[in-house]
């Protein structure tokens, strides 16, 4: 099994953002979270991308500490020097999802579960955590749950709550397939089900793909174009099974956020974000520029990444550009899925 393992090289030299966002996000999260009498319970599903340990409970599949060392001085299992997009939204407005199988961290099932786990694809279907295995972990969680809330069970989250849950899908990064509609119908949904759904990144700009690449087409960012156009084909697809979706569940929100976008701005305009001379460089890699990124060697140096996966400085940045709704269609705030 390829644990594909990503992150967009942000440099430490990204210093002077990071402190400005350091202050402008909490600010941002605190007046956001006066609004929010009750927190949203949140069900996610997907990759890396919002794996919270699940690898680890899952597969026993060990992930070394320079992971998590800048918010949680451990090891969580999270493949990020710090907190993940879903950790800063639910930081905002509810506790950190433990993962789904995780039996020791005293699960706390009341405010959602996290699905999502390293290395998850739409396709192929059986593969150890495809969405569709995550969707059918679901479907035995929520019929369980169910079962024990008509027990007496009361630390256990209710229909009501399921009804009113935001179902959160971020996945798509490990293979492009244009067959994301993973039988969303296995989610048994119903008419005011919510969505928040993320695009793919821009694949031909990770320097673990552009040091593989032996021909490159590259655009005018120096990304790899062939790349790029795969991952626009699978938003494509994406955006037309959201229009499809929207269509079946006329009163569902489903809230579409191009995180390409977002990520695509951070690279094209990296100036713009501070000093970040070169955004398709990995910040500890090997081997100087243009990628400084080598196959061969993993990284030792602490807090920086492996050639795919966002640090935690660039996640802040995405995350404080997935809030302020200007890449969301609709444009709907987080808020709205506080109940
Ligand atoms: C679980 O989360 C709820 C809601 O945030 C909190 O009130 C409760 O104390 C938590 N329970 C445990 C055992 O952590
Ligand atoms: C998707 O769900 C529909 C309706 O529940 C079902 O008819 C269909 O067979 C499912 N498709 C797959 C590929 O599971
Ligand atoms: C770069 O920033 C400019 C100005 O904000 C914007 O018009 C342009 O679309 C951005 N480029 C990309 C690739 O996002
Ligand atoms: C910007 O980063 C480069 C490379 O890391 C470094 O040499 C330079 O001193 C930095 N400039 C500033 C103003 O921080
Ligand atoms: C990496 O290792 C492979 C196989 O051991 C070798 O063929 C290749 O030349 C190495 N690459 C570099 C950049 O050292």
């Amino acid at each position: 099994m390829a644990f594909r393992v990503l992150a967009l090289p942000i440099c430490g030299s990204l210093l002077v953002v990071v402190i400005v966002l350091a202050i402008v996000v909490p600010l941002l999260f605190t007046s956001a979270a006066s609004q929010c009498k009750h927190p949203p319970t949140i069900f996610i599903f997907g990759d890396s991308n919002s794996n919270t340990g699940g690898l680890v409970v899952g597969l026993g599949f060990p992930i070394n500490l320079l992971n998590g060392q800048t918010f949680f001085h451990r090891s969580t299992g999270r493949l990020s020097d710090g907190r993940l997009v879903i950790d800063f939204l639910c930081d905002l407005k509810t506790n950190f999802l433990n993962p789904y199988l995780d039996l020791l961290e005293g699960s706390n099932f009341t405010n959602g579960e996290n699905f999502a786990i390293v290395g998850s694809s739409t396709l192929p279907k059986f593969d150890p955590f495809s969405l569709n295995i995550q969707v059918m972990q679901f479907v035995r969680y929520k019929a369980r749950t169910l079962e024990l809330v008509l027990a007496g069970s009361t630390n256990m989250i209710s229909e009501e709550r399921f009804k009113n849950a935001l179902y959160m899908i971020d996945i798509g990064q490990n293979y492009l397939s244009a067959a994301f509609a993973a039988n969303l119908s296995d989610l048994q949904l119903t008419k005011r089900l919510k969505f928040w759904i993320h695009n793919t990144g821009p694949l031909g700009c990770l320097p673990q793909k552009l040091v593989l690449i032996e021909e490159k087409d590259l655009d005018p960012h120096g990304c790899i174009l062939r790349y790029n156009n795969a991952a626009k084909l699978f938003i494509e697809g994406l955006l037309e099974t959201c229009h499809k979706l929207r269509s079946e569940l006329t009163d569902a929100t489903i809230v579409y956020v191009d995180i390409y976008s977002i990520k695509y701005d951070l690279i094209a305009n990296s100036s713009k974000y501070g000093n970040f001379s070169n955004p398709l460089m990995m910040c500890c890699g090997y081997g100087g520029p243009p990628y400084n990124y080598d196959r061969n060697i993993t990284c030792s140096e602490p807090g920086h990444e492996d050639g795919i996966h966002y640090t935690k400085a660039a996640n802040t940045i995405v995350v404080s550009k997935v809030l302020s709704k200007t890449y969301s269609s609709p444009g709907t705030a987080f808020d709205f899925f506080c109940q």
